[in-house]
């Protein structure tokens, strides 16, 4: 491995095409730890042989803020010498032991890579790169080992001691201190390692697998929080259970334990045996977490779980891979939700929720300067690619290889995958290959090489699609190109594989037989359509009259679909299309046409934004018996700001912000007395379970209260405004509570003053939901640029840390990504704040101020004066010295973007 800066300093990028396997092999790792919170010992004991396969080169350990005490080649000591951070070894045998000694000092660990302290407990967080801030290691995914681990510590402050795999021994040590070894009997990278000690209990549940072995599964929390685990472990119980019967991949271990950790920088991780999680995707219960939260920690947990498989028992073979694992383990997750569902109506549901994802957050990181492919070929910071290009458009490729081989053809490549590469570090192009071995006779082997472009190139496919009717042959002919933009490093683009799900209406919105041309048989249904051309033609054949074609069914790729629907045929779609997905996407189509006519009359025009015909259609929505209230929720949700911002080529953010409110108004005053009633319907949704109907109902009902009192606003109506406080009072979830409060806040109500001090008050000691406190007033809409100051307020409250990446978050994420319209300030002055926090983040936690860093992604789309003072703000944080790789990174290439 090189030396990651160059002559002037400047971080130097690692690239995919210089992988080699590495010069020794670690077969055995013997560590021990006595745990000090300043200054903790590790003895690091390692049986090495030579790689046979590589060339001779002398060993180079991976460390990092370590200090050295002492090395020792089979017991004699050694020499050796530094280069940079890597500890440099020559003349060595071919197989040997190395023993190597060192300090760390947790308690100053700001950054929560390596081992941590967090509330007086110590964690350890390896992913990617942290096992290195632990002992001197080859710290790359492709080097598995097998581990033994002996924690010591004091056992009146650290009286649980865990570690992977199983407990072999525990017992007395001098001085009121104690020990516990534990054994992992799978080999394993390092980045999996894992450690927990501290003041902990767990809820506990035994479980059978279907082979009869019996499993215990233990959930860790702090003693006042166990009362907030029954749904995370039924999660854990449900996920056990989910990869048996659908993927035939059982538990391989005796005991599988989660810890939860108020300190951690993402969501959690799949330390093997051990999964280490962020308190926010663990603890729940009804008076404290939302259903958003309750399906969050189920995913997460979800997600955790599986990659005791996917990642786990099969890992990446170097951090290009990262998708490998993190692309199936989310397609894993989506597919787990989906299928705990009850009905077609909630998985659609999920479905819709996980494209949004898609859409609002990967397709402009996909158009931006931190563009890259699936599998990455450069990177200078690896934690900077943890992104939704690798986790949720990874996840749409897995999924479309499923959609190419059918789900019985997509479980058997899983089977063979699991079988060929069971304890091995792998690529995605062993995973594609798998999948298609077990598939000979599909599309997807017989386009393999190209469909593998998925993979390599970065950048959104469009398909300009276009039909044209032939009365007289009763033909339809469905014309699609197929176009994606350059990214940075990637002028052209080869046409991609893309299936294309595709039904066909009628006027009156009846389903079409459908027939090809040159085809003998009908077929009734969604039908699945595999491009690979830059264009393509289909006719069909038969149909009386044009048909209403329902194109990207289920969003079958992740592709922007370019088609001139009429607003008629959209309302036929909304109204019709036994797709669900498609019918939201149609009323989705409507919403963006009329915000995109707003933005761009909005000069010289103050006509209302929204026609009555999509009003209307909005109506039949609400009061359809048929349509569960989920769903209705979702068709009645705008497209957000920064979905409709992807769709401007210039980019006033203000305006955009002004156009979608103006449109919120409208529906609130049109579809006041429908509201009423949607409330009234769905309010009461009695004793709490979070299960989708219900949580859907609730959703609609907090949806009707929000719009109830943005018409109160205008009218000067006090009674819903009213209604809502009393309902924040009483109410029985967190999930009421919270909406009620979410509806005096927004709507900028007199009352909303004294909602949030009481729920201050009355939630000051649960720290998830003081994080929504912040959040929701740093979120809130601006109304003449009070926000940034409420903000700098607020991050002068007691109770707020920058130091705890949560809480970080909770105020400013919440005000620079994700409330436009209060961050782009024509004085600049939002961008003032995030160039000042991202500098202060910096020098405590790259990884966090490095995402925050990418609030400003898009600066280039922006109108003046907007760019050049985003610009400018991007500038002056580039220009700090000693930035960390990376937030270097993110700025650099936001610079060089444009
Ligand atoms: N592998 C983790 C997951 O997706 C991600 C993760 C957790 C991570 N913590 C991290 C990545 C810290 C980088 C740094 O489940
Ligand atoms: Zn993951």
């Amino acid at each position: 491995m090189l030396l990651q800066r160059d002559a002037q300093g400047q971080p130097i990028a690692i690239r995919r095409e210089d992988y080699s396997a590495p010069a020794f092999w670690i077969d055995t790792v013997d560590l021990t730890f006595d745990l000090d919170p300043a200054k903790t010992r590790v003895l690091n004991r390692m049986q090495l042989r030579r790689n046979p396969d590589a060339p001779a080169q002398p060993l180079r350990l991976d460390g990092d803020e370590l200090n050295l005490a002492r090395v020792l080649v089979n017991g004699q000591g050694a020499s050796f010498r530094m280069e940079g951070d890597q500890l440099v070894i020559d003349g060595l045998p071919d197989a040997f032991e190395l023993e190597i000694f060192t300090t760390c000092c947790p308690i100053k660990n700001t950054k929560l890579m390596g081992l941590f302290v967090s509330e007086d407990t110590f964690f350890t967080q390896c992913e990617a790169e942290g096992f290195r801030r632990i002992t001197y290691f080859l710290d790359r995914p492709d080097v598995m080992a097998m581990y033994t681990v002996t924690l010591r510590a004091n056992k009146a402050a650290y009286p649980v001691l865990l570690s992977n795999g199983n407990l072999v021994e525990q017992g007395e040590l001098p001085e009121g201190r104690h020990f516990a070894k534990w054994v992992d009997p799978f080999k394993k990278p390092c980045y999996l390692f894992a450690l927990v000690a501290g003041k902990l209990v767990a809820r506990e549940q035994r479980i059978t697998a279907r082979n009869g072995k019996e499993h215990l599964l233990q959930v860790y929390v702090r003693a006042g929080d166990l009362d907030k685990t029954e749904h995370a472990m039924n999660s854990l119980v449900n996920s056990v259970l989910w990869d048996e019967a659908r993927f035939g991949l059982p538990l391989d271990l005796d005991r599988f334990m989660i810890v939860a950790t108020s300190d951690f920088n993402m969501g959690a991780m799949e330390n093997k045996g051990l999964n280490i999680f962020n308190t926010k995707y663990v603890l729940a219960n009804q008076a404290t977490a939302t259903d958003a939260d309750y399906s969050n920690i189920e995913s997460v947990v979800g997600h955790e779980y599986f990659h005791n498989w996917s990642g786990d028992r099969v890992t990446c073979r170097d951090w290009f891979q990262l998708s490998l694992k993190e692309g199936l383990t989310v397609f894993r997750d989506q597919e787990f939700s989906q299928d705990l569902c009850a009905d077609a109506s909630a998985r659609a549901v999920k479905r819709i929720e996980d494209v949004r994802v898609l859409r609002t957050a990967q397709f402009p990181e996909d158009a931006g300067p931190m563009a890259h492919p699936v599998r990455p070929d450069s990177y200078i910071e690896i934690s900077n690619f943890y992104t939704v290009t690798i986790y949720e458009k990874g996840a749409e490729v897995v999924r479309m290889m499923q959609t190419l081989v059918g789900r019985k053809g997509f479980e058997k490549g899983i089977t063979l995958y699991f079988e060929r590469h069971d304890g091995q570090a792998v690529t995605c192009d062993d995973f594609a290959q798998a999948i298609a071995d077990a598939n000979p006779d599909s599309e997807l082997s017989r386009l393999l090489p190209q469909f593998k472009r998925w993979y390599s190139q970065a950048g959104t496919p469009r398909l300009a699609a276009h039909g044209v009717y032939d009365a007289q042959n009763r033909s339809y002919t469905l014309s699609i190109v197929q176009s994606c933009l350059p990214t940075p490093g990637q002028a052209t683009k080869e046409p991609f594989v893309i299936p294309v799900n595709i039904g066909l209406l009628d006027a009156s919105g009846r389903e079409l037989p459908m027939q090809l041309e040159g085809e003998e048989h009908i077929t009734h249904g969604t039908r699945t359509l595999v491009l690979s051309r830059a264009g393509e033609q289909i006719t069909f054949v038969g149909l009386d009259a044009p048909p209403v074609p329902s194109i990207l069914r289920g969003f079958s790729a992740p592709v922007i679909l370019d088609f001139e629907y009429t607003d008629a045929q959209l309302l036929t779609l909304l109204a019709n299309d036994p797709d669900p997905f498609n019918r939201w996407e149609a009323g989705q189509r409507l919403g963006l046409r009329a915000a995109l006519q707003g933005i761009a009359a909005l000069a010289t025009d103050t006509t209302p934004v929204l026609n009555d015909a999509y009003i209307d259609a909005m109506r039949s929505v609400l009061r359809n018996p048929k349509l569960d209230a989920a769903f209705k929720e979702l068709v009645l949700t705008l497209p957000s700001e920064t979905y409709i911002a992807e769709q401007l080529d210039v980019v006033d953010p203000q305006r955009v912000h002004l156009v979608r409110d103006a449109m919120r108004a409208q529906l609130a005053t049109a579809l006041f007395s429908d509201w009423q009633q949607v409330y009234e319907e769905n309010h009461d949704t009695g004793a709490y379970t979070p299960d989708p109907t219900s949580s859907g109902r609730r959703a609609l009902a907090g949806m009707a209260l929000n719009f109830l009192c943005l018409a109160a606003r205008s009218s000067g109506d006090t009674v819903w405004p009213g209604k809502t406080l009393q309902r924040f009072k009483d109410a029985g979830n967190m999930t009421d509570r919270f909406n009620a409060l979410n509806a005096l806040v927004s709507s900028g109500h007199t009352l909303a003053a004294q909602a949030l001090a009481r729920f201050h008050a009355i939630f000051k000691d649960e720290a998830l939901v003081i994080d929504k406190w912040f959040s929701l007033q740093a979120g809130a809409p601006d109304r003449g640029g009070d926000i940034l100051p409420l903000v700098k307020q607020l991050m002068k409250h007691p109770d707020f840390s920058i130091k705890n990446p949560n809480r970080a978050r909770s105020v400013i994420f919440s005000y620079c990504s994700a409330n436009p319209g209060a961050f782009h300030r024509p004085d600049a002055a939002g961008y003032v704040f995030w160039s000042e926090r991202v500098i202060e983040l910096d020098a405590i936690n790259p990884q966090v101020a490095a995402r925050l860093a990418r609030a400003l992604d898009r600066w280039s789309k922006l109108a003046e004066p907007y760019r050049s003072a985003a610009r400018e703000a991007i500038a002056r944080v580039a220009a700090k010295p000693d930035l960390s790789k990376d937030t270097h990174e993110v700025v650099t290439r936001a610079l060089a973007g444009n």
